[in-house]
């Protein structure tokens, strides 16, 4: 935006997805929406005066026409980047290569493959993060502190170095870091390129100790080791005082009794809330569900499975595919096991987070059985949120479980028998024991609320000799 071109900002954050959104109405104004989460929270806490920027890609077809009328909000610069760049950097490399490898999703024999297609979007991914790392190096002041976000922003750090030698950089990655022997499936040249532009900062965040190491021994195996670049852990907690007060308002409790309508009374309810991402797992956890009620048949008519499965990335034919494959499986259980007056599955595609806050307070069960996650929040806002307790069946592969596996039940998120017992198991715990666990998972997922885990990456990065 005009406003912020050239400001010196003392602290800048850089992500794909910004906090604000537009929307071309029908009478073509532009309605602006604002984001969440962990960024948008923990930014706030250093408070409007710090004149912090935040530099972000227009996703929308109202987000470049926002920048083309010069339309924006103050602290926030949206970068214009040519459609067909953005989504060959977006979509083919970010959401197809380094996503997958993170979260381990190749399969063969499809995938993977690296060919001249793939070099052409690489290209791309190249184009779109420099134009960031120019952004940012035009809005910087002298020293100042850029936090870059995640794996769509790989390269920004090594580039923005070059431009600007002065500044504190800092990245953090929101999703686990692979393996090493499965991150050396990328071409050679391609794994030293993300390696080394990451490494052109001063310092690194991961939500685990976990992802922090497999980053460090990608480093030790693929480039000479971590250089001068620091690592450091910091997980993202739940956001306790939003979401309780959140979870209060009137369009919650609504949603509640409409909620409690679907289900019927007297039954207990398992919960899932995800976007419908591959990682999150989700039909294995119908798979895992079928098998509870067919292995256990007291459960017919005795529970519900409410999962709420909301769109994401549907430009990637893979991602139409399992949105598709979720929705046939959830109506093939109900029309096997349902009765007249009782729907096993009931499935919600359409993102509303009330009507996911209404399902954490109501919800004995929840259901977090990701493949792989950097965090999931999930697992934590339900234990925050929750009226009467709620048990909670997680993936050991989930971020979150390093900090709350003592009072979740723990899953291996590919054995669908052991997620079948864990719910049963999870059905049947005693009031008296899902509410004390609860409230010590509460405790746990508000450790590092999102406004002290920002500031303290800021306090790392802008306290770091050097
Ligand atoms: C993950 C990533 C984020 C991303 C979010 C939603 O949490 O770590 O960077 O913004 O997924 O995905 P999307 O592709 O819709 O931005």
């Amino acid at each position: 935006m005009a406003s912020t071109h050239g400001a010196a900002h003392q602290v800048l954050v850089a992500s794909n997805r910004g906090p604000v959104s537009y929307e071309v109405q029908d009478d073509g104004s532009l309605a602006a929406k604002r984001g969440g989460g962990g960024l948008v929270s923990g930014l706030s806490a250093i408070g409007p005066d710090a004149g912090a920027l935040w530099v972000c890609s227009a996703l929308s077809d109202g987000d470049r026409e926002a920048v083309r009328r010069g339309i924006g909000e103050d602290g926030v610069r949206m970068l214009d980047i040519p459609a067909d760049v953005h989504a060959d950097a977006y979509n083919g490399i970010a959401n197809s290569v380094l996503w997958f490898v993170h979260h381990l999703l190749y399969q063969t024999p499809l995938e993977p493959v690296f060919d001249a297609e793939f070099r052409r979007q690489w290209a791309s991914y190249e184009t779109y993060n420099r134009a960031f790392a120019e952004a940012l190096a035009e809005e910087a002041g002298p020293g100042a502190a850029v936090l870059v976000q995640d794996y769509h922003l790989c390269l920004v750090p090594g580039m923005l170095r070059e431009l600007r030698p002065d500044l504190r950089i800092g990245h953090f990655s929101h999703t686990p870091w692979a393996p090493a022997e499965y991150f050396r499936l990328l071409p050679d040249d391609i794994a030293q390129q993300v390696l080394r532009g990451m490494l052109g900062a001063d310092r690194l965040g991961f939500l685990t100790r976990r992802w922090a190491d497999a980053f460090t021994a990608c480093c030790t195996a693929f480039v000479d080791g971590l250089g001068g670049t620091e690592v450091g852990v910091h997980g993202l907690g739940a956001d306790a005082d939003f979401l309780r007060e959140r979870a209060h308002r009137d369009d919650v409790t609504e949603r509640m009794a409409a909620l409690r309508d679907e289900i019927g009374e007297g039954r207990r309810t398992i919960v899932r809330v995800d976007r419908t991402e591959l990682s999150k797992n989700i039909v294995r956890g119908l798979l895992a569900y079928r098998q509870l009620l067919d292995s256990r048949p007291e459960w017919r008519e005795r529970v519900v499975h409410v999962a709420f499965a909301y769109p994401s990335r549907q430009d990637l034919a893979v991602y139409r595919d399992y949105t598709a494959e979720v929705q046939r499986l959830a109506d093939e259980i109900n029309s096997s096991y349902g009765t007249p007056g009782w729907t096993p599955v009931v499935l919600h595609v359409k993102d509303d987070f009330a009507r996911s806050l209404a399902a954490y307070r109501l919800a004995d069960v929840a259901l977090v059985n990701p493949i792989r996650d950097g965090m999931n929040l999930v697992a934590k806002e339900v234990p925050v949120v929750s009226d009467d307790g709620c048990a909670l069946v997680l993936s050991r592969e989930a971020g979150a479980h390093a900090e709350l596996a003592e009072d979740a039940i723990t899953v291996n998120p590919y054995d669908i028998t052991e997620t079948a017992n864990a719910l049963h198991e999870a059905l049947t715990m005693p009031a008296a024991e899902r509410a004390e666990r609860t409230k010590r998972l509460a405790a746990a997922a508000t450790a590092l609320p999102p406004a002290q885990w920002f500031l303290d990456q800021l306090n790392a990065l802008t306290n770091q000799a050097g």
